[in-house]
């Protein structure tokens, strides 16, 4: 890690997540935690938890946990060190300067030159738009429908026709040529030296999701090529991982996000209250976007123009969104091209039905692939659904892939045995069926336990220790961390144990151990695992001793298969598991009258 793990600590310890959180999320106290809506997932009645005592926040509907310094990683969309820079600040704790190397240092400083030169031009274009000279643009974002509001909202603009009235401005603000060269607005010319990119356009910021003004687009005032113009990639705009309005659609709680192509639509899709839309700006999707998008939504809406394009726009989404496991659906828009004109001529009542009846991403590939034959000859029939059949076995799930096959083959009427035996062949022929049965990847936030209830075993036994250390004495003779499944349950219940042999168990510190994202996400919710309600003391004991064992006896067969059968100490170390179990099964836990209710 970055810094030392005592200074993350500190500054940690120094933040009280209740207070943090509260500046984001409105929190009521009831009991032990407090509550509030979850500002990760879409909810109407409050299953944020945080508690102050633990120092972790929970989700009880979408999963999501952590310690305050995940919480500023998620909401605000940081790397650890960001958020643990934000958090030092605030508390005031001062950390190290990192080494830099000279170069780093001027990169940085220039990148940091660069957002301030966008801003302020982003300042003049919209104070342009507002001008005398700027009426004709401000008339034509009103004639489209647009209100002061949403034009603010966005930061709209104009810029007005002059060789290089902006460049003249910026350098009155004391940016050097290099800061403005870099900007990519300015035409660099031998002879004319430097002139403006944009002359006589209505101005688009292009913000990412901090709302900083990273690039921007011209659209052409009446007609005129080309339509839109764009600042070119620079060392701070990517298109591929930047999405147009993502700035105020990761905040929106429809806990979905619409993806549609162009500027008016994002813009329109908002101002008729699709707070979640967010445009790739006539490029395709990339991998790059599909994974800024993984993290703040679990529900892609794609909602491409109804042609051509729009077409293909899709067809190259789908198959990178199914990939990385997030559930899609294909909005239709017909009779209209794109979302703008929909909502002009339908309104949001209709848009909101076409969300409701949005299609499934499959379908909408089986569907175009269905135009190209016809599908009243046999031939013609048979050449389709030989395709379809090489489309569904790109489903690496064997249940997936026959629910497809089952409405597949209904909606086309054709015989899904056939269809069983045609994918059989396939696969023989080697046509792609992967040979095992992969996991699928579990998406964000949802976790699924193949293994028939052993990792939440886990998680309940490491829950309830961090509740209940005294237990842990009792039964330490017989549970180590070698009996939890995978990397993090292991490092977590070790780290654990160490805390409560210490006699300060502090499950927040034990997030900060680890790094990735998700990692933390997922040892936060070992700790936050709910414990059925139990009355009395007895039927707790009870539990407590059922998930133990469940834990031990799992552990132990593991252990048993693994070995070598033809060892010959194999069978007494089945009886001495054997006797370990019984041993367990007898010992007398006494738990405490009360645990805290979640
Ligand atoms: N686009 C572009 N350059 C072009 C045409 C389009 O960058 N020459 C991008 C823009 O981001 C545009 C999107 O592709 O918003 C969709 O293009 P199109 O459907 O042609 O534009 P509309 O958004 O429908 O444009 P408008 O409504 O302003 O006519
Ligand atoms: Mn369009």
């Amino acid at each position: 890690m970055y810094y030392p793990d005592n200074l993350v600590e500190e500054v940690r310890t120094r933040n009280d997540i209740v207070d943090v959180i509260s500046s984001y999320v409105r929190l009521q106290k009831k009991g032990s935690n407090h509550f509030g809506l979850c500002p990760f997932h879409n909810e109407k009645s409050p299953s944020f938890s945080v508690n102050q005592a633990r120092q972790m926040y929970h989700c009880f509907g979408c999963g999501k946990s952590g310690n305050v310094i995940t919480f500023i990683m998620e909401y605000e969309n940081y790397t650890f060190q960001e958020a643990l820079k934000l958090l030092a600040d605030r508390a005031g704790v001062t950390l190290p300067e990192i080494e830099y190397s000279a170069r780093d240092r001027e990169r940085d400083n220039l990148k940091a030159r660069i957002l301030e030169a966008y801003k302020e031009a982003g300042k003049y274009y919209y104070y342009q738009l507002r001008s005398e000279a700027g009426k004709r643009a401000y008339e034509y974002f009103t004639g489209r429908g647009l209100s002061d509001d949403t034009l603010k909202k966005f930061g709209l603009g104009y810029a007005v026709t002059g060789r290089n009235l902006m460049y003249r401005y910026l350098k009155s603000k004391g940016y050097d040529d290099n800061v403005l060269k870099e900007m990519h607005i300015f035409y660099v010319n031998e002879r004319e030296g430097m002139t403006d990119m944009f002359w006589n356009r209505a101005i688009f910021p292009i913000m990412d999701v901090n709302h900083r003004i990273i690039a921007f687009g011209g659209r052409v005032m009446g007609k005129g090529e080309p339509k839109y113009l764009n600042s070119p990639e620079t060392m701070i705009f990517d298109k591929g991982r930047n999405l147009y309005g993502l700035n105020h659609a990761r905040t929106s709680r429809k806990g979905n996000i619409i993806v549609c192509e162009g500027y008016m639509d994002v813009i329109s899709l908002h101002q008729a209250g699709f707070d979640q839309a967010v445009g790739s700006l006539g490029t395709a999707l990339t991998s790059g976007h599909v994974n800024l998008l993984k993290r703040y939504t679990d529900n892609v809406l794609l909602c491409y123009d109804n042609d051509e394009a729009g077409k293909k726009a899709n067809l190259r989404a789908i198959p990178l969104l199914r990939a990385a496991g997030i559930p899609t659906k294909v909005l239709d828009l017909s009779p209209y091209k794109d979302p703008d004109e929909f909502l002009k001529e339908l309104g949001p009542e209709e848009f909101e039905k076409r969300i409701e009846n949005a299609g499934n991403p499959f379908y909408y590939e089986v569907g175009v692939l269905e135009t190209g034959y016809d599908l009243n000859d046999p031939d013609g029939r048979t050449r389709f659904t030989g395709e379809v059949a090489k489309m569904l076995l790109k489903f690496e799930d064997a249940i997936e892939r026959d629910n497809y096959l089952e409405g597949i083959c209904k909606r086309y009427r054709i015989n899904a045995d056939n269809m069983r035996k045609l994918l059989a062949k396939l696969a023989a022929r080697g046509e792609g069926l992967p040979e095992y049965e992969k996991p699928r990847s579990t998406s964000y936030g949802s976790k699924k336990d193949p293994e028939g209830g052993i990792k939440k075993a886990q998680r309940l036994l490491l829950t309830w220790l961090c509740e209940e250390p005294e237990i842990y004495k009792k039964i330490s003779r017989y549970l180590s961390s070698d009996d939890f499944s995978g990397d993090i349950y292991r490092t977590v219940a070790q780290i654990l144990f160490e805390q409560i042999n210490e006699g300060k168990v502090n499950p927040a510190g034990i997030i900060s151990r680890f790094t990735n994202e998700e990692e933390q996400s997922e040892v936060g919710s070992l700790f936050n695992t709910k414990l059925d309600k139990l009355n009395t003391k007895a039927e707790k004991e009870k539990a407590f001793k059922d998930i133990l064992l469940k834990v031990k006896t799992h552990s132990l067969d593991l252990k048993a298969r693994e070995a070598d059968p033809t060892d010959i100490d194999l069978i007494s170390t089945v009886l001495e598991n054997k006797k370990i179990l019984r041993e367990l099964g007898e010992l007398q836990i006494e738990l405490s009258e009360d645990t805290e209710e979640q």
